[in-house]
């Protein structure tokens, strides 16, 4: 055990997220701030309680943080930080209509722990994720290494579980990939898609494949419809946390998430969903696997799509 986490936001993502961390046991410390007064704490003496039963030793402290800074001494010399700040979409909001509410608390959420944690590496869960990305990599100044986003895994999953229900197997069967935006130039990759080995395109016709892809491209918007308050939060804190535990043990995992691409597939200067190696450094690598031609047009589409919102987040 060791290590220092922080989750960023006490919300259904952020206290999901920060329980599911503290329940892997590999952490000295679990941080959970909110800037609603008293909540973090509350939720953090709650879980502190659960030790005893689930059996885990790691801490977890509450912090009040205020938009200034106060309170983030809590956070100081965090390994990793998982920023789920930012409003989540109502019924019928694209992830972008949030870009301009969103911008300006990540931006000083970042600020904040760049100051009290310099050496973290950053996983930023807020949408719209490839843009809140790029903020938080622009607001901290941090290699860009050391800043990547949580989608990837999450639509990955999503698509896994759809392909899984629709063929009735198991879902330790079937690998799924997809890739790029965490948005509306989601690409999901049926060429690398197989149920125990056989490619998808042998089970499923390829109108069956292609509803599967709409549905996982639109699996968040799905939850968000039958909610009607707030978005998903147990897939998605699934994600980043075996995102954060491939940072804190260094293993090298390679995952689907959204980092700084530079020359990968032809495209460069851009956080875009890819794989990559996660590991202490953050992004170790990203590691391109073949697509077919269709495949890498699509990325391109996606990364010139968050090409033009990444240049305008600097701006908010
Ligand atoms: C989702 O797709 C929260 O963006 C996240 O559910």
């Amino acid at each position: 055990m060791g290590g220092k986490v922080t989750v960023v936001g006490a919300g259904f993502y952020g206290s999901t997220t920060a329980l599911r961390l503290a329940e892997y046991n590999i952490f000295d410390t679990v941080v959970l701030t909110d800037i609603l007064e008293g909540k973090s704490e509350g939720l953090a003496l709650d879980m502190n309680q659960s030790r005893a039963i689930e059996g885990f030793e790691t801490r977890i402290v509450g912090a009040t943080t205020t938009p200034e800074g106060a309170g983030y001494e809590a956070t100081a010399n965090s390994d990793v930080v998982v920023i789920t700040a930012g409003l989540p979409r109502k019924p019928g909001m694209s992830r972008m209509d949030l870009i301009g509410i969103n911008a300006g608390i990540v931006r000083g959420v970042a600020e904040n722990i760049a100051k009290h944690s310099p050496q973290a590496v950053i996983i930023v869960v807020s949408n719209p994720l490839d843009e809140m990305t790029a903020l938080a990599q622009i607001a901290t100044n941090f290699p860009k290494n050391r800043v990547m986003g949580q989608a990837g895994m999450l639509d990955t999953a999503r698509f896994t579980n759809f392909v899984a229900e629709k063929l009735g197997v198991k879902v330790g069967a079937v690998k799924t990939l997809t890739l790029g935006s965490h948005g509306d130039t989601m690409v999901p990759v049926p060429s690398r898609c197989t149920v125990d080995g056989k490619a998808l395109s042998d089970l499923l016709s390829q109108s069956e494949i292609d509803e599967l892809v709409d549905r996982t491209r639109n699996g968040g918007a799905e939850v968000v419809a039958l909610l009607k308050t707030g978005s998903a939060y147990y897939a998605p804190s699934a994600a980043a946390a075996r995102m954060a535990k491939a940072v804190i043990e260094d293993s090298g995992a390679v995952m689907p998430v959204c980092a700084w691409v530079d020359g990968e597939y032809g495209i460069s200067g851009v956080y875009l969903g890819v794989e990559a190696e996660i590991g202490r450094t953050g992004i170790k690598k990203v590691v391109e696997s073949k697509l077919t031609d269709s495949e890498v047009e699509a990325l391109k589409a996606a990364a010139e799509a968050v090409r033009a919102k990444q240049a305008d987040v600097q701006t908010l």
